[in-house]
Order: structure tokens, then C-alpha cells, then sequence
């Protein structure tokens, strides 16, 4: 989704703001865009250069029309109002081009505003309900930026990051946010901003989370925060561990296939970060757990995923009831939340619009709330009770993989603080410790799923079926698929194969069937056989010991044993190296998939 950056130096250092706006934004490109842009402050000028499409585009307009400056800010643009076009690219000016604002984020009441600022004769120049914002901060410039925004701030309705220069100030940058992420790098001699953190660790590592209704002024050398009442407040100034070398491909040709090849690393740092010498240690998060009567777990897409996958599993071992909703869904379906009630909010960005969402009607009806997230800083982090991190490291790619398996780590963890019987804990305890080491054993056999997918990359339909957990696995392999191959797929428990999806089978289907419960085999035996029935080609993804599907499917892929309802961290790196593997044969950038951003900030 759209990403803004900023950068602010002096004059004297002589660091070009442009070659620094690029290369943030390079670093943004990664949550997906269709075009981008920058404006620079230069002795009095205010010098845009915007292109619809790649940023190499943009790179490619600045090489020819150079921009010289030291204080200025940037976008990428998804598209919301108005079609992708250098037009409606970002930055937008006001009316005589003195005011340049970027912004991430939605204005609900933009035909409203855009109705009453037309009456007092601005001319539009986009589509974008962002240019509402630069001529409204006009309308109250009176010499003085952070004023004029914080008055025009106060008639907007919906969700913002932005970030505003203008020709008569030329040292400093003014930046808000309402619902949409926003965060400032402090150094010595400059100072910078960006949507998430990425961007910034190649050039600090101390940062500032601005919250919701804040407004700064930042310039070369202070940062100064005020609420909307323009009261000063101090926001602490954080250290990010994360490191570049995270953050790049290392040689791997996309970042998906180096993440999915993380795995077993991040999931072993997401047990040791909470089981030290045997004995598990979630902090303060025990004594919440302990009163926990039930479990309401809310998420987006993948992170919905691992909430289905842990409702097998608490209930299962806990038994503790636990409820799982998509959090659009949640935060529109009046749902009951007692105070005595576990909210678990998961959310690999800690930024998705409709998770946050969901996160304060928690909050309203006084639950506890536990975050499950991947960013120190993140808006679900702050704003929740208690967060377990998940030890991913950087998640660039826009299919989730290793973020998925780290969550789901996490809330196995969980499960094993809400079991009452000491010793069936410890039993799952042990069984986790093993997880990282079968990952390595399935990603040291990614050979073998490559030529599988060089095979069957081109299936117009890819159906994924099983029962219990290895359904709730099924929906995230299908999600996989569809986000990078575009593939039409879709998942299905097994049991309702004949309650309508049959209809849907024929030569050109591929069904991958997951089978990791040892009680359930017999009847995905048959439903693999009414499948090959009707003339769709089987994978079936099952235990190494297991020959029982052997003479069945078409092709097995066998994973080290584990519990069944643990083997979804396992049995999904079959399907996510399947996934990355389609991709490529088409064609496609399993990147940047089309359409698609990494953290999705609006609605
Ligand atoms: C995962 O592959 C997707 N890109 C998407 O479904 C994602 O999981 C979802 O948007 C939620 O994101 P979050 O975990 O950052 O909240």
C-alpha cells in the first residue's frame, strides 16, 4: 500500500535529497505500488518529478531532470482514487505549486471538501481525494506550516499519514497520522521518515513511532511533536535491531525463496525467545492466560490463518473454547467480547487497517488483548496489553512465509501456557523443539517440489483439501497460490468435497491433499479416490513413514512426523515452495504480485 518518506539535511552537508528519497522509497517498493513520486526544496523552488508504473521510471525521469535539494519528501502510490497515471501520482501541490503533500492513508469526505474548495475556485488537477489535503493546508497557510496543517487536519474524516513542504519554509518537513503508520529516523545531522522502518536502517537505527493524532515539524536537526490541541508532547526515541543484511536478497534471486529458506531459523528463534533450559517463560503474558475462559482471535489473510490453525490446536489441548473471525468481518458483526475473554490479535505488519480495528472493539469491552506481530513499534504493539514477537526478522516479500510459520510458533507457545496439565505441556514442548530442525529436512528437498512445479505450474485450477488442521493449512497453501501464480484456487474441508466442490473437478485440476492426522487417513484415502475419480491429478502431502497414499495420489511428498496439529508449520513449506516455484515458471515476480500490497492500511 502506499508508502511516504522524507528526508531533511542542510544545505552545508551537502547530502542530495533526491538519491536518499530514492533510494527509501526502493525500500517501500516491497508493499506495492503503481507509481511513484518526489518533491525537493531548492533555494526557493519546490521541483517535482512524479511517473506512473516502476520506480525505476522515476529513477530514470530524475537521471534526465535532475532535482537538487537537501530537504525533500516521497510516495508510492496504490491506487485508490483515480487510475494509475503520472496525474494522479503523488506528490499533489496547491493551486499556485508552493505546498506538496504525500499521504498514505484515505479522506472519506473528500467529494465534500472538494465541493466547497472548488466554491472558493481551486481548480483540480487529479482525481485523488489527496489533493483536497494540499489546498486545504493552503486555505490556512498564513506563513506558518504546522499550523496550517493542524487546522486542516481538522477537516479531514478518515485515515492519513502525510507529509508537507513548502517553497517559504525550506528547512522542514511537517508530518501527521491518523490510522496509517508513520515513523521518524533521528540522526545527528539529519533526519528522515517513512512508513515503516525498513527504509530507515541504512541510515539510523534510532527512531520515533509518531501515534495517531500527532503532528511534527521536523528539521535538519530537531524533531518537535505536538498533539492536535498543539500542546509539545515527548515520544520516546527507540533502537531497531534489525540489520540491512536482513533486509536484502543475499543472493537468493527473490526475497520469497530466502524467506521461505529462513524458516528454520526464525522459528527456532521464536521458541528460544520464550523457552529457556525447558521451561517456558511468556513474562507477564502468564498470569493473562491463566484467567482466560475462552479466546477470541482476530487477523487478515495469513494471519487469519495461523488464528484457524490455533483454534484446532487450544481447543484441542486446552480445551478452552476459542472463537476466530477475519477482523472485516469482526469489527462489523456487533460480536460479544466478555472481560474475561483472551483477545489475541495477530498481525505480521502490526499496521492492517481492519486488524487495528477489531483490536479497539477488544479494547472497548475491556479485554485483555495480546498482539502476535512481527514489528517492535508497530501500532498493534503499542496499543495492546501484552505481544509476543514473532523472531521473523524482516518480511519483504508480499506472500507471507516465514512470518506465517513464526506465528504460528507463537501460538503454539500459547497453547502450551493455557494447558493446565504440566506434564501434556512439556510433551508439546519438546515436540516444538523439533520443528525448526524438520523444516531444514523439507527446504534441504525444495529440488524435489521445483520440478513437481515446473510440471504442474500452469493448472488452470488448484484445489487444496484436507480435514481439521490440515483444512485450516489448506486455506493458506490456496492463498499462496492465488497471490503469486494468479491461479484460480481455492480450499476445502475434504468432508464437503461432495456437498458441492466435486462439481468443480475434472482433467485440469490439480488437487493437493494434506494428510498429517494419522486418525483421519481413511477418509482422505476416499476422498482421494473420488477425486481421481473424477480425472483430477493428485499431490498428496503426508508422513515419511506413511506409504498409504503411495498407490493413490499421483505424487507424494512425505515431511517428517509430527503431531497433526503442528504439522501446518511443516507441511505448508510443500506448498509455499510450490507457490514461489509456479511463479516463476510463469513469469511472474513473486515480489511484487500484482494488485497486491504487503501491509494493507486501508480499509
Ligand atoms: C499474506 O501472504 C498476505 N500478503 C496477506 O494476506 C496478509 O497476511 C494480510 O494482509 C495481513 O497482514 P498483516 O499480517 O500484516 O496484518
Amino acid at each position: 500500500m502506499c508508502g511516504i518518506v522524507g528526508f531533511c539535511s542542510n544545505k552545508e552537508d551537502g547530502v542530495d535529497a533526491s538519491t536518499i528519497l530514492l533510494d527509501c522509497l526502493s525500500k517501500l517498493e516491497y508493499r506495492g505500488y503503481d507509481s511513484a513520486g518526489i518533491a525537493v526544496l531548492n533555494d526557493g523552488d519546490l521541483l517535482i518529478r512524479k511517473a506512473k508504473g516502476r520506480l525505476s521510471n522515476l529513477i530514470n525521469l530524475v537521471e534526465k531532470q535532475p532535482v537538487e535539494g537537501f530537504v525533500g519528501i516521497g510516495h508510492t502510490r496504490w491506487a485508490t482514487h483515480g487510475e494509475p497515471s503520472d496525474i494522479n501520482s503523488h506528490p499533489h501541490t496547491d493551486v499556485s505549486n508552493d505546498i506538496a503533500v504525500v499521504h498514505n492513508g484515505i479522506i472519506e469526505n473528500h467529494v465534500k471538501l472538494r465541493a466547497w474548495l472548488e466554491k472558493h475556485n481551486v481548480k483540480f488537477r487529479s482525481e485523488t481525494d489527496t489533493e483536497c489535503i494540499a489546498h486545504l493546508i493552503d486555505f490556512h497557510y498564513n506563513g506558518d506550516l504546522l499550523l496550517a496543517v493542524t487546522e486542516a487536519l481538522k477537516r479531514l474524516e478518515g485515515s492519513y499519514a502525510i507529509a508537507v513542504v513548502c517553497k517559504s519554509e525550506p528547512n522542514s518537513i511537517v508530518v501527521a497520522r491518523k490510522d496509517c503508520p508513520l515513523i521518524i529516523g533521528r540522526s545527528e545531522k539529519y533526519n528522515l521518515l517513512a512508513s515503516d522502518v525498513t527504509p530507515l536502517l541504512e541510515y539510523t537505527r534510532e527512531v520515533q513511532y509518531i501515534d495517531d493524532n500527532q503532528i511534527a515539524k521536523i528539521t535538519p536537526t530537531s524533531v518537535d511533536i505536538y498533539d492536535v490541541e498543539g500542546s509539545k508532547i515527548d515520544v520516546e526515541i527507540t533502537h531497531v535491531d534489525w540489520d540491512m543484511q536482513s533486509a536484502q536478497k543475499n543472493g537468493f534471486e527473490h526475497f520469497m525463496l530466502k524467506e521461505i529458506f529462513e524458516q528454520p531459523y526464525a522459528i527456532e528463534q521464536t521458541f528460544k525467545a520464550r523457552v529457556y533450559a525447558g521451561k517456558l517463560d511468556l513474562g507477564d503474558i502468564t498470569e493473562a492466560v491463566k484467567k482466560a475462559k475462552r479466546v477470541v482471535i482476530v487477523g487478515c489473510g495469513t494471519a487469519y490463518h495461523a488464528g484457524v490453525i490455533a483454534r484446532y490446536a487450544i481447543e484441542h489441548y486446552a480445551r478452552i473454547p476459542v472463537e476466530v473471525d477475519v477482523a472485516s468481518e469482526f469489527r462489523y458483526r456487533d460480536p460479544i467480547i466478555f472481560e474475561d475473554d483472551l483477545c489475541l490479535v495477530i498481525s505480521q505488519s502490526g499496521e492492517t487497517a481492519d486488524t487495528l480495528q477489531a483490536m479497539r472493539i477488544f479494547k472497548k469491552k475491556g479485554a485483555k488483548i495480546i498482539a502476535i506481530t512481527n514489528v517492535v513499534g508497530s501500532t498493534v504493539s503499542r496499543e495492546s496489553d501484552y505481544v509476543m514477537y514473532t523472531q521473523a526478522g524482516p518480511e519483504i516479500a508480499v506472500a507471507s512465509t516465514k512470518a506465517f510459520t513464526t506465528q504460528l510458533m507463537c501460538v503454539y507457545l500459547l497453547t502450551c501456557a493455557l494447558i493446565k496439565d504440566e506434564t501434556k505441556a512439556k510433551e508439546l514442548m519438546a515436540e516444538l523443539e523439533t520443528l525448526s530442525t524438520k523444516s531444514q529436512l523439507i527446504i534441504d528437498r525444495q529440488k524435489e517440489i521445483q520440478r513437481f512445479a515446473a510440471r504442474q505450474f500452469n493448472k488452470p485450477k488448484v484445489f487444496y483439501f484436507g480435514r481439521q488442521s490440515d483444512f485450516a493449512i489448506s486455506l493458506e497453501s490456496a492463498l499462496k497460490l492465488k497471490e503469486i501464480n494468479y491461479t484460480h484456487s481455492e480450499a476445502f474441508a475434504a468432508g464437503e468435497l461432495k456437498h458441492g466442490p466435486i462439481a468443480l473437478l475434472d482433467e485440469d485440476t490439480l488437487v493437493v491433499a494434506t494428510c498429517c492426522n494419522k486418525t483421519l487417513y481413511d477418509k482422505m484415502d476416499s476422498n482421494i479416490k473420488e477425486v481421481k475419480a473424477r480425472g483430477a491429478k493428485v499431490l498428496a502431502i503426508t508422513y515419511e513413514n506413511n506409504k498409504e497414499f503411495d498407490t493413490v495420489a499421483d505424487t507424494v511428498f512425505h515431511i517428517p512426523e509430527t503431531d497433526a496439529y503442528l504439522s501446518p508449520i511443516l507441511s505448508v513449506i510443500v506448498t509455499q515452495l510450490y507457490a514461489y516455484y509456479c511463479s516463476v515458471n510463469r513469469g511472474n515476480d513473486p515480489d511484487h504480485p500484482r494488485n497486491l500490497a504487503k501491509s494493507v492500511t486501508v480499509e
